[in-house]
Parts: C-alpha cells; sequence; structure tokens
C-alpha cells in the first residue's frame, strides 16, 4: 500500500508533489521519491525514510517543473532502502514509474530482461516496469504503457512521464486504486482523492484496466488503450473534508480521532434514528422489503480492528435481529468456497474501502452469487463502489495507522443495522424505541468516557515497560479485548493477546506473573461475577490486574491492582464505551516508548496489497 501523486499543469509542480504525499504518507513511509520531467530529460531524488528526508534533500538539490510524478513507499520487495524508493527508470534514463501495487510475475520478466542485457539496480518488482515500457516505446506512451501492464500479473496503480513527452503523465490501474484530478491549473493522478485536496476540483475513478493519459489542457481515459471511455466526473468538496487532516491543535493524529468520537458517533447516527417507526433508516442499503426479510446469514469480513467491530456486530446481530452471523477474516474467506446460499449477504466492513483482502473477499462473494454490502469511511473507495449496497461512517478522514474513531462508528453502525433487521422481524416498537434512546445517549457516554484519561496516564507510567499483556473480556466485550490488544501491539510494540475471559484456565493463563498484567474489561452486567473469578484465578497467580470497570465499583477495587472507570451503557453498547480506556492506554504507553503514534514502524493506514 504505497501512496502516489502526480501533477502537469501550470504551477510549480514540487509544492504540490510534496503535500499529496503528505497526505499519502499513511499509506506507507518507508522511502519516498519524486521525477520530473522537461525538455532537459527527466531529474530524480529520491530518500529512504520519511518525507521530511525527501524535503531536505530537495532543499539541497532542489527541482523545478510542471510535470512530475511522486510516490511514498511501503517496501513489499526488497528492503526501504533508497535504491529501491521509487520512482525507478529505465536503463536509459527516458522512463520514470511509481507504483502501488505487487507485480507477482517480476521475477520472470526480470530474468528475460537480463537475458538480453538489461542491468537492474533496484530489488523491486516495480523496476520491471520502465524497462518494459521503453522496449515497448514506439512513440506513444499510452501505447507503451499499455502493452506493458499486458505482460504483467499482479495488481498496480502507476504513473509514467518519459523525456520523449514532457508534459505528458499516463496512469493505469489494475487491483490499487487511482483516481485522476480535474483543476483549473492542471492535472493529477493520486492513489486516493485526499492527496488532491488543494488543487483539483473534481475526481474521475479509474476502474481496473483503465489507462488514462493527462497533461496541462486536458485527460482522457480509455481501456487498456483502445476505445477512449466516458468517465463520470465528481465534486471534489462532496467526497474530502480538507480540515480533517489537519492536527487541530492536538500532538497526535490518533489522539485527535478519539477525542473526535462523540462527534463521529453523532455524525454516524445523524437523519438515521427514525423515531416514529421506532427503528433505523439507510440511504444506501438498496435492499427491497422481501431481501431484507428474506435474508438467513450474514457473513461478515473484515480485517484487523474492522474485523473485530464485526465480532461485536456477530453479538448485536444475534441479539437483536436473531439473525446467524459469521465473522471471516477477509484474506481467509477470499480463498475458502463456503457453500453459495442465496439468502445469505456479504457485509464487508473497512475504514479505508481500499483493504485488498477485504476488496477480494467481496468481489469473490458477488461471484458466488451473495448480496454484498459494506459498512465504509472513505467515501467513493473501491469498496464502496463495489458492493451492492452499503452504509457510509461520516466519521471523517482517520490519519492515525491505529483506527479509533472508525472502530466505534462501524460497531455503532452495525447496531443500528441491527435494530433495522431486527424491527423487520421480531423487535417490537417499544423495544425499537428504547434501543434507540439508548443510542441518542451514546455520544454523552462517550465523551463521559474520555474523562478517565489522567487515570489512565498514570496506569500507564506502571506498565510501559512490560513485554507482555493479557486482555480480557466476554460476551460483548470479548472483540473489545481483542481490540484493546491490537491496538496496544501496533503502536507500543507490546506483545498482547486478547482472550475470552473464561478461556485463561485453558492454557493462556500459563502466561501469568508478576511481570504480566491483565487488562479486565469487567462493567457491570450479567457475566460481572464470572469475570471476577476469572479476575481473582489471576491474581492467585500473582498476576497484575487492570479493571476497566463501572464507577466506584468496590467489589472490583479490593481486587485490581488498577481500576479504570467508564460510565454504565446498556450491555449492547458497552463495547463502543470500553474501547476509549483501551485506545488511551495504548497511546499513552506507545508515547512514554517513544514510538511513532501515528506512523508506528512495519505498518501503514491502508493495506492494498495481499
Ligand atoms: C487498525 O488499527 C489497523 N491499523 C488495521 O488492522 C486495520 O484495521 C486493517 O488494516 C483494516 O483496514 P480497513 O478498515 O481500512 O479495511
Amino acid at each position: 500500500m504505497c501512496g502516489i501523486i502526480a501533477f502537469t499543469g501550470s504551477l510549480d509542480v514540487i509544492p504540490i508533489l510534496l503535500e499529496g504525499l503528505r497526505r499519502l504518507e499513511y499509506r506507507g513511509y518507508d522511502s519516498a521519491g519524486i521525477a520530473t520531467v522537461d525538455e532537459a530529460g527527466i531529474h530524480v531524488r529520491r530518500r529512504s525514510g520519511r518525507i521530511a528526508a525527501l524535503t531536505s534533500a530537495l532543499d539541497d538539490e532542489p527541482l523545478a517543473g510542471n510535470c512530475g510524478i511522486s510516490h511514498t513507499r511501503w517496501a513489499t520487495h526488497g528492503p526501504a532502502t533508497e535504491r529501491n524508493a521509487h520512482p525507478h527508470v529505465d536503463e536509459a534514463g527516458d522512463f520514470a514509474v511509481v507504483h502501488n501495487g505487487v507485480i507477482e510475475n517480476y521475477l520472470q520478466l526480470r530474468q528475460q530482461l537480463e537475458d538480453d542485457g538489461i542491468i537492474f539496480r533496484s530489488d523491486t518488482d516495480t523496476e520491471v516496469l520502465p524497462h518494459l515500457i521503453a522496449r515497448f516505446w514506439s512513440g506513444d506512451l499510452v501505447a507503451a504503457v499499455t502493452r506493458a501492464t499486458e505482460v504483467v500479473r499482479g495488481t498496480y496503480g502507476l504513473a509514467v512521464v518519459s523525456r520523449h513527452a514532457p508534459g505528458t503523465i499516463v496512469g493505469a490501474r489494475l487491483g490499487s486504486p487511482l483516481v485522476i484530478g480535474i483543476g483549473p491549473h492542471g492535472h493529477s493522478i493520486a492513489s486516493d482523492a485526499g492527496a488532491l485536496a488543494n488543487h483539483a476540483e473534481k475526481v474521475v475513478y479509474l476502474a481496473d484496466r483503465q489507462v488514462c493519459r493527462i497533461d496541462a489542457n486536458g485527460w482522457s481515459v480509455s481501456t487498456r488503450g483502445a476505445a477512449a471511455v466516458d468517465c463520470a466526473t465528481h465534486d471534489l468538496r462532496q467526497l474530502v473534508d480538507v480540515g480533517d487532516a489537519d492536527l487541530g491543535g492536538f500532538p497526535h493524529h490518533m489522539l485527535k480521532e478519539i477525542y473526535e468520537q462523540p462527534e463521529a458517533l453523532t455524525n454516524a447516527m445523524r437523519g438515521r434514528l427514525d423515531d416514529a417507526d421506532a427503528t433505523a433508516r439507510f440511504g444506501g442499503l438498496n435492499l427491497d422489503p422481501r431481501q431484507l426479510r428474506g435474508v438467513e446469514r450474514i457473513i461478515m469480513t473484515a480485517c484487523g480492528t474492522s474485523y473485530h467491530a464485526g465480532l461485536v456486530g456477530e453479538y448485536l446481530f444475534e441479539e437483536l435481529a436473531r439473525i446467524p452471523v459469521e465473522v471471516e477474516y477477509a484474506s481467509e474467506l477470499r480463498y475458502r468456497n463456503p457453500p453459495v446460499d442465496r439468502n445469505t449477504i456479504t457485509l464487508a466492513i473497512t475504514q479505508s474501502g481500499e483493504t485488498a483482502d477485504t476488496l477480494a473477499a467481496l468481489r469473490e462473494s458477488k461471484r458466488m452469487g451473495h448480496t454484498t454490502l459494506a459498512i465504509c469511511n472513505a467515501v467513493g473507495s473501491s469498496i464502496a463502489r463495489e458492493a451492492d449496497g452499503g452504509v457510509y461512517l461520516h466519521a471523517g478522514t482517520e490519519v492515525g495507522v491505529a483506527s479509533t474513531k472508525a472502530f466505534t462508528s462501524q460497531v455503532c453502525v452495525l447496531a443500528m443495522l441491527a435494530i433495522y433487521f431486527g424491527r423487520t422481524r421480531h423487535l417490537s416498537v417499544s423495544q425499537g424505541e428504547r434501543l434507540i434512546a439508548e443510542l441518542r445517549a451514546l455520544p454523552d457516554a462517550v465523551h463521559a468516557a474520555l474523562r478517565c484519561h489522567e487515570v489512565v496516564k498514570q496506569v500507564a507510567q506502571r506498565y510501559s515497560h512490560v513485554r507482555n499483556v493479557l486482555y480480557l473480556g466476554r460476551q460483548f466485550l470479548y472483540p473489545v479485548a481483542l481490540e484493546g490488544a491490537l491496538k496496544l501491539k501496533e503502536i507500543s510494540y507490546i506483545h498482547a493477546e486478547g482472550y475470552p475471559a473464561a478461556e485463561m484456565k485453558h492454557g493462556p493463563i500459563a502466561l501469568v506473573d508478576e511481570e504480566t498484567p491483565s487488562v479486565f474489561l469487567v462493567p457491570r452486567g450479567q457475566v460481572f461475577d464470572k469475570v471476577m473469578s476469572n479476575m481473582q484465578e489471576i491474581k492467585a497467580r500473582r498476576g497484575p490486574v487492570i479493571a476497566i470497570a463501572s464507577p466506584d465499583d468496590r467489589e472490583v477495587a479490593k481486587v485490581a491492582d488498577d481500576v479504570i472507570p467508564i460510565p454504565d451503557v446498556p450491555e449492547w453498547l458497552q463495547p463502543i464505551v470500553a474501547a476509549i480506556p483501551l485506545q488511551l492506554l495504548a497511546y499513552e504507553i506507545s508515547l512514554l516508548r517513544g514510538c511513532d503514534v501515528d506512523k508506528p514502524r512495519n505498518l501503514a493506514k491502508s493495506v492494498t496489497v495481499e
């Protein structure tokens, strides 16, 4: 999942590319590079590390011009070194390419090219592209790029410049997102619309196998270079909230997004709670009443944090809608061969809408004949556009690699969907009314939960040095235990595992010692006594216990070493409130350990490769 942005027009291209790269850095930040093209040829600057390293390289050796391509990398093939940084060029330096995706047959292609005497200068799969384009060059850049893409297997979102055609940029897409930006001072190509926010007014989404050509005066799209195709243009301001990307006074995007959750939840519910019919309403599900009532099974599929939201959704749908649910890792579902059932819906859950595994699982479900829905944050993203229907989170841009407001918004949307399905089945009007009232109170409860931050800071001080942590919960809170463990792992690099609290005695309790704290999700509820017993089992083995508990719970305070209070809410909504202290705990421990909270090592925000 790399980030690409290219521009050609009447403006100085360097500031545009650098700003676009900053907006794309969430997609990967192992290295960055820029290539400009003019009558004198192609000029390249590349650096390993963050975009700041590239910026200082440009300070030392400035580039100028009106046409260029640029790239921020998440390494898939070849270490994160300068020699592997994009752009990559052919031997003669006539063509430069930036690429997001994986060329699966690159070794075979590289061997063929080396047999023909081509000298490779990197370890990347991408480098085969400029050499192939040079080989197929016969005066038309679109044709050369098209032919090169026809011999590669895998995925690509790419942009190409040539010294033979200064001012022209060619893009091509298969499996990795690519958009065209249309603006008053020029045109651009980028991995997502967010990178275009400061110079484009309209956006065109490329489809798979489409090739585009842009220059200062216009743009065109063809399918593999054949007949030109008409493409819909979208108003950029409808898709990207430019204001989201800055920090708004917070030290990190992640903390800003944690504190945005009351507002994000309000936005997720806005216009969707129907008091008159005591249900929820959605504009884009595209399910007719017969389909709605005919649903007999739901397969939820996602990755990472979104998968954890799906696990909460399983409890919600079974409790409120009485519909059987299976939650599958998208990377597994896409290769399984589950029985086809016309009355099954596949529901993809995704923040970015571009996760390759989730997109592939969605496409496989469609191929098998299932109706597909998506819960997505990024408007106009691939998954949002390819699902038969869906629901947007309206959570605003989520920049921090560790997902926070998207998770709680996903759970909120799943709760509303469960009510919606439930009210077409057995949920009574009065039950619907109660559930909706409880949802309406949720943003205030989350706002109250954020008051635990000072307590969390003290707890973080005591445990920032540990090497292993266990997260334990039951029922609706078991998935939140998994999510809390993931948050800690991905931004503090501490090993953490989530388990159903009762599962500890079946093996994992062997891990417990004085150096291994256990975080228990133990607010008052139907399984409170059971979880208290599990806490006692840990204490009996001298394991430190951190309890996420109801306010002033003296019974918990007698057992736990540390207590982080959260407001009491109905059990079906506890996952959203209980996630807040776990997000804050991971954040504070990450800070104490000197980790990069917003761009943790080895990760990227949107995983658009398998
Ligand atoms: C979340 O904290 C992680 N960064 C990661 O697991 C993420 O949830 C996963 O990659 C799925 O992303 P998506 O929601 O954009 O599909």
